[in-house]
């Protein structure tokens, strides 16, 4: 069971009242369509048709779908080298915001989808949140770099004995080089040295390239979300 519930990350970034919504049951749902909040972010399994299209009925449109796929860092032999890039933590804050920003502009995500939601500020809100992770005590910010310049970045939380490889994204000049395939045998390797067994993701189900990459590691598809808008 999991009501809406008020985002003030978003709520302060977009200027608008935002609540979140997790639907798991039929009280999720009925919460989700009777909640009165200006923008209402709902998450739905995509197993759930029926919830969906009540949704929709009660005015929710489609921003995205997320899928995560998940494997053993077992699979992981031996840390990723790169011709020419040195891949090592991300301590450069300027850096990490310049190669998110540039990954993430005009994004595919659910809040770049919605037209009434700021273009710019969703971007920023990526960049805030790849940049959080450097202060994380349970993770880690791994990047590759070209002499000093970052190329790519992952963002790895671990919780639970698994990593969760939580955002992730290259410079677009340096895209399509194998940096982000990497990136992953690297964090596999690392999560595997340190004693962690699983590992995750989620993208959107249009982005090829990650899931790609998840499955030539071993990583399979699990569960998928939709992300679904209502504005009052
Ligand atoms: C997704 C992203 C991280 C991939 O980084 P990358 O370094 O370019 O990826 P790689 O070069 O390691 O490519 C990995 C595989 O994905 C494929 N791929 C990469 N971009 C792709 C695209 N746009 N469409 C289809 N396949 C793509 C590559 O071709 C490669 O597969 P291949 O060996 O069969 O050719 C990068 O495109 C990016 O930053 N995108 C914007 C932000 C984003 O989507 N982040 C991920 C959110 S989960």
């Amino acid at each position: 069971m999991t009501r809406p519930t008020r985002s003030d990350l978003d709520s302060r970034r977009f200027g608008v009242e935002v609540f979140r919504s997790v639907i798991e049951d039929d009280g999720d749902l009925d919460a989700a369509i009777a909640c009165d909040a200006e923008l209402v972010v709902a998450r739905v399994a995509t197993a759930s048709i029926g919830a969906v299209q009540r949704l929709e009925a009660a005015g929710f449109f489609l921003t995205d779908t997320l899928v995560y796929f998940r494997g053993a860092t077992n699979h992981f032999d031996a840390p990723a080298t790169l011709e020419g890039l040195q891949i090592r933590d991300v301590v450069e804050r300027d850096q990490l915001e310049r190669v998110t920003r540039g990954a993430f502009t005009d994004f595919f995500g659910h809040y770049h989808t919605d037209p009434r939601l700021d273009s710019e500020a969703a971007t920023e809100g990526y960049v805030e949140w790849s940049c959080s992770a450097l202060a994380w005590t349970d993770g880690f910010v791994i990047g590759a770099f070209d002499d000093a310049t970052l190329a790519g970045f992952a963002t790895v939380k671990i919780a639970d004995g698994a990593g969760e490889i939580v955002l992730n994204g290259v410079a677009p000049a340096y895209q399509r080089r194998g940096i982000y395939a990497a990136l992953v045998a690297s964090i596999g390797h690392r999560l595997k040295a340190a004693g962690v067994g699983a590992i995750f993701s989620s993208t959107q189900i249009q982005n090829l390239g990650p899931q790609k990459t998840w499955a030539r590691a071993g990583l399979l598809p699990g569960e998928s979300f939709h992300t679904l808008h209502r504005w009052r």
